[in-house]
């Protein structure tokens, strides 16, 4: 099984990459984000847990996570390769991603870091604007939609999630970045860290991506 790991503070740009990038990859795009909403939505017992920490900017416990992560890489359509999104976030999580695919005789294979200053962050996250259907990505300034409050690629309602008010922003970033430095220095030690600079234009990052992902451009990249 292939697998991929995006890494990077929240609103770095994980979920517009992943989406440009996973079909030209052939890699399922998963994330633990849009995993957690969707159980919210459902209602289900883990969405109704999870949520109590989301609301708050806080992680979601590394149990209840590893739960709906592993669940969903058992799907058939993620057998042939996944992009993890979101995921890991603590290095125990990293631990159990890693353990677990040793059990399939299979490892991550490269995790960029996309990486932007946190003021950006801050800029990014009180702009975002999310489709219903399916979690398409606008900015206000930076991408915004070609209607106002509607997705160009299927028409649904775009909305602000209740995670990106400013305080609720500052909390994430707080409690986040630490955890995120750990697994950074994890995967950076496994010798599969790429970073990438995330300040750049989506589509800049995006090529940069893509030469970062091909085994030639990862040699050439800074590891470590
Ligand atoms: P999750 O949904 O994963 O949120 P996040 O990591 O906080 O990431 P975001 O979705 O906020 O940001 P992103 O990096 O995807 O940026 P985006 O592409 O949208 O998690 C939500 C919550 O669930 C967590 O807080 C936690 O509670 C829980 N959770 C999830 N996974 C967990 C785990 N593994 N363990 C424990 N808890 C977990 O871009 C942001 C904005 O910037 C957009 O408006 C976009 O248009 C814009 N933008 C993107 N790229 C650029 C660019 N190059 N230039 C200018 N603007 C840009």
């Amino acid at each position: 099984m292939r697998v991929v790991v995006l890494l990077g503070a929240p609103g770095a740009g994980k979920g517009t990459q992943a989406q440009l990038l996973a079909g030209r990859l052939g890699l399922v795009h998963v994330a633990t984000g849009d995993l957690f909403r969707a159980a919210v939505r459902s209602g289900t017992a883990l969405g109704r847990e999870a949520g109590a920490y989301m609301e708050r900017g806080a992680l979601v416990p590394d149990e209840l996570t590893l739960r709906i992560l592993f669940e969903r890489l058992e799907a058939p359509d993620a057998s042939a390769g996944v992009l993890l999104d979101g995921f890991p976030r603590t290095l125990a999580q990293a631990e159990a991603l890693d353990a677990a695919l040793a059990e399939r005789g299979s490892r991550v294979e490269v995790a960029p870091l996309i990486e932007v200053p946190e003021k950006e962050l801050v800029t990014r996250l009180s702009g975002r604007w999310t489709c219903r259907a399916d979690g398409h990505v606008y900015h206000a300034l930076a991408n915004p939609p070609r209607l106002a409050g509607v997705c160009d690629v299927d028409g649904s309602e775009l909305y602000q999630r209740d995670d990106d008010r400013p305080e609720t922003v500052r909390a994430r970033l707080a409690s986040q970045l630490g955890a995120l430095t750990e697994v950074v220095d994890h995967y950076a030690r496994a010798g599969v860290l790429v970073r990438v600079d995330g300040r750049r234009p989506i589509e800049a990052v995006t090529a940069d991506l893509l030469t970062a992902l091909a085994p030639a451009g990862r040699s050439r990249s800074a590891v470590g």
